[in-house]
């Protein structure tokens, strides 16, 4: 059964503008959105175009100027609800040193809990068991400052985690990273909702990764441009080219084989399947 988790009806939003200064343009418009638990959501869209002001709005950093967000019935406007939403909805940004507030990675792990009032052996309990999750248990003595990028985001992803939320909103978990560290943070995601069940929602600009996910969001100019499977969003290729957006690799090359007069079968989205119809043709004689 689907249960929505979190819901925007007709929200627009926009930020205070300097004294003096005429009233900014909206930074998003009347968006229409429902995640539903346990689903795994990315959202797409080029600079400037609104999502980190979305993922913002889920948890109630900030509210709408118009409309509604409800994180499982609550209203985020509600001053008084702020901390239960917090408490169902974490959030991991793109920089995990403006993260990361302890000189030992097992306190920083704990300070999120601390914070809730959590008992001590059941933060001690948590604090294992996120850490385990992210593959950082081994570590758990080190000193932030010696670890990786990779390492420090799965950190203060074990950090959200020992606060135990049914959701997680990461805005561009990897954008820092380099390409081991991607592939870390974002095996640590998936295994996330795969296996935690957390309903997760990540900002990406890496098709690659958009791929991933149950569903793929465009954002475009503060509006929703595109809601649909990874399959469904990644058919029109001109459409997202348009907005700035780049496709996956495997979609790009059999756009481009085709624009060469070879026609790989259906849409292709992953690498393996590239290979695969590529080999077809091969073994037909086509190629
Ligand atoms: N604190 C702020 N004050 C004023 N305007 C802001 C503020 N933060 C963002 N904006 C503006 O709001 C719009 C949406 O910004 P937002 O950060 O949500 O975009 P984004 O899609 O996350 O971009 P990026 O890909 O660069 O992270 C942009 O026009 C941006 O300049
Ligand atoms: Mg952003």
């Amino acid at each position: 059964m689907t249960e929505e988790f979190i819901k925007f009806e007709n929200v627009s939003f926009r930020y205070e503008n300097a004294e003096d200064e005429p009233e900014l343009p909206l930074a998003l418009k009347n968006i229409n959105l429902t995640v539903n638990k346990g689903e795994l959501v990315a959202v797409l869209g080029h600079n400037g175009s609104g999502k980190s002001t979305l993922a913002k709005l889920t948890n109630a950093i900030l509210v709408p100027e118009s409309g509604k967000v409800s994180v499982m019935g609550m209203d985020t406007a509600n001053e008084d609800l702020k901390y239960e939403i917090r408490r169902k909805v974490g959030m991991v940004f793109q920089n995990p040193d403006n993260q990361i507030v302890a000189t030992i990675v097992e306190d920083d792990v704990a300070f999120g809990p601390e914070n809730l009032g959590v008992e001590p052996d059941e933060i001690r309990i948590r604090v294992d068991e996120s850490l385990k999750a992210v593959e950082m248990y081994e570590m758990r003595q080190a000193e932030p400052h010696n670890l990786s990028g990779g390492q420090k985001q799965r950190v203060a992803i074990a950090g959200i985690l020992a606060m135990q939320t049914d959701g997680i909103v990461f805005d561009e978990p990897t954008a820092m990273l380099d390409p081991r560290g991607r592939q870390a943070v974002m095996d640590t995601i998936l295994k996330i909702n795969k296996e935690q069940g957390k309903t997760v929602m990540f900002i990406t600009h890496f098709m690659d990764e958009a791929v991933l996910a149950d569903r793929v969001i465009v954002v475009n100019n503060g509006e929703i441009m595109t809601d649909g499977t990874p399959q469904e969003v990644f058919s029109d290729i001109g459409r997202l080219k348009k907005v700035g957006l780049d496709v996956p690799q495997a979609r790009e090359l059999q756009y481009r084989l085709k624009e060469n007069g070879i026609d790989l079968n259906g849409n292709i989205l992953f690498e393996d399947e590239c290979v695969k119809a590529i080999k077809e043709l091969f073994q037909k004689k086509v190629l």
